[in-house]
């Protein structure tokens, strides 16, 4: 008896082990905590966060960071650059490739050119964003901007952390000097969003948000950061002949929809899923969704639609505009739609609805009389069994539970 109490203790012990560390099981790494652990490095680190530069890096694999310590980063902060700069100048610090401290010193010929984050986000021009790394006499590694030709500014101090071959963090001694990197960078709200919709695929919605008061709201919204869900041309024609029977009010509330009044990278949205307000959403009427990943992709489920992100427009913090292959269709304005009677949606709620709340424009009434739910087959009713409330991570967690209180009760 003594004997099967214990055994039970231990597998219990060991069962909510596996529970509490399985959330942290897709996180391979986590640059914010690694670089705490060196206080000179607080500046650089500070920089990564507020850039949203540390999501990036901790959502990558085989990735080296090249830090600079806070005397360094003042140098930096001297230039009076924008936080935008600012972040082109720390992503040409982070190389998509693993550079330990012993592949350092053992590069093939003695020279490489790594590629960059700043690079791969495509706002290098021709062939800057890559860094020369050079094995030189003595056992020196220097590092320079390839746009520099060959004048190694930076040379390789220490390395800080290595987790072969996941992310390398060392310490370079100055930061690389890029003309490129450091080129001002346009201010967001003299971003033209609609000119960029037109110009990539999604000009039936552009032009619709013109001749729309919501178009203010989105506008308003730039400076404090702003994710719009742009529906592809093909999706959105199709739907305007319904967008057209809605009111004036119902016609912005829609088209407000596919806006979120805070900046969702990619990587953002694939780390937090959950319900998601939007620059419609007026406490009375809800007018939100549901960010749930499905294996790779990004899905966007309203009790009517499920849409998926398709293409990422622009990545310009603090704006971001992905396109998704589908019309967000919110309930409140197509609830004829839903019938016959939907079974009641699960209240049990996801974590991060609170914070996303921000302004909002005049209510949207339903009144408009909303169509016939069957001629569309992108617009039928999906998941409306409360499925879309799923979570994988709390429904392991409960079943192990599960299984550690039948084994405690044998
Ligand atoms: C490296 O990343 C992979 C995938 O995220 C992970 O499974 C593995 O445990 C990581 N390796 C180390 C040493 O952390
Ligand atoms: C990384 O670590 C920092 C500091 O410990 C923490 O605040 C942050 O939430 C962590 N990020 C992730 C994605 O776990
Ligand atoms: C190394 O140098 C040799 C001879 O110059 C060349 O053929 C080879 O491609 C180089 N290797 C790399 C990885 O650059
Ligand atoms: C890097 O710069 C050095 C000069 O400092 C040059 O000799 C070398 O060829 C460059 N490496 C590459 C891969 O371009
Ligand atoms: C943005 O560009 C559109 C044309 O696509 C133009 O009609 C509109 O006035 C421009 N908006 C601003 C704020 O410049
Ligand atoms: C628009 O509304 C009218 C009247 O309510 C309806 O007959 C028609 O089917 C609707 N058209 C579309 C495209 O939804």
């Amino acid at each position: 008896m003594q004997l099967r109490r214990d055994t039970a203790a231990a597998a219990a012990v060991v069962l909510s082990l596996v529970v509490v560390l399985l959330p942290c099981a897709t996180e391979a790494h986590n640059i914010t905590r690694i670089l705490a652990k060196f206080p000179e490095f607080s500046t650089f680190n500070h920089y990564l966060t507020v850039t949203h530069l540390a999501d990036e890096i901790n959502r990558r694999e085989t990735i080296t960071v090249c830090a600079v310590d806070n005397a360094g980063m003042s140098d930096l902060l001297g230039k009076h650059l924008s936080i935008y700069s600012i972040k082109n100048v720390l992503s040409f610090h982070v190389l998509l490739d693993y550079f330990g401290a012993k592949k350092l010193h053992q590069i093939t010929n003695g020279t490489a050119l790594a590629a960059t984050m700043f690079q791969a986000t495509g706002s290098a021009s021709g062939s800057s964003g890559f860094v020369n790394i050079t094995d030189q006499r003595g056992g020196k590694v220097g590092f320079g901007p390839e746009e520099n030709g060959g004048t190694l500014d930076a040379n390789f101090v220490k390395s800080l952390q290595e987790i072969p071959y996941n992310i390398s963090v060392i310490q370079i001694s100055k930061i690389l000097p890029s003309a490129t990197a450091e080129a001002p960078t346009p201010e967001p709200s003299q971003m033209n969003i609609t000119s960029l919709m037109s110009a990539h695929g999604c000009k039936a919605f552009a032009d619709t948000l013109l001749t729309s008061a919501a178009m203010t709201t989105f506008e308003d919204s730039i400076d404090g950061g702003l994710t719009v869900f742009c529906p592809m041309d093909d999706a959105f024609k199709a739907f305007l002949p319904k967008y057209k029977n809605l009111t004036v009010a119902g016609k912005q509330s829609l088209l407000e929809f596919h806006g979120v009044p805070v900046y969702e990278s990619l990587s953002m949205l694939k780390s937090s899923n959950g319900v998601m307000n939007t620059l419609a959403t007026d406490g009375a009427s809800k007018f939100d969704f549901t960010v749930q990943n499905d294996g790779e992709d990004v899905t966007l489920k309203t009790r009517l639609v499920t849409a998926k992100i398709t293409g990422t427009l622009i990545d310009k913090q603090p704006v971001v505009i992905f396109t998704i292959d589908k019309v967000l269709l919110p309930k409140e304005l197509f609830k004829g739609a839903l019938s016959p009677a939907p079974a009641p949606a699960p209240e049990a709620e996801a974590p991060k609805s609170s914070k996303k709340k921000k302004q909002k424009s005049p209510p949207a009434p339903a009144d408009t009389p909303a169509d016939s739910p069957s001629e569309d087959p992108a617009d039928q009713p999906a998941d409306l069994n409360g499925v879309e409330r799923f979570n994988g991570q709390r429904f392991v967690a409960v079943s192990l539970s599960a299984w550690v209180l039948s084994f405690l009760l044998l």
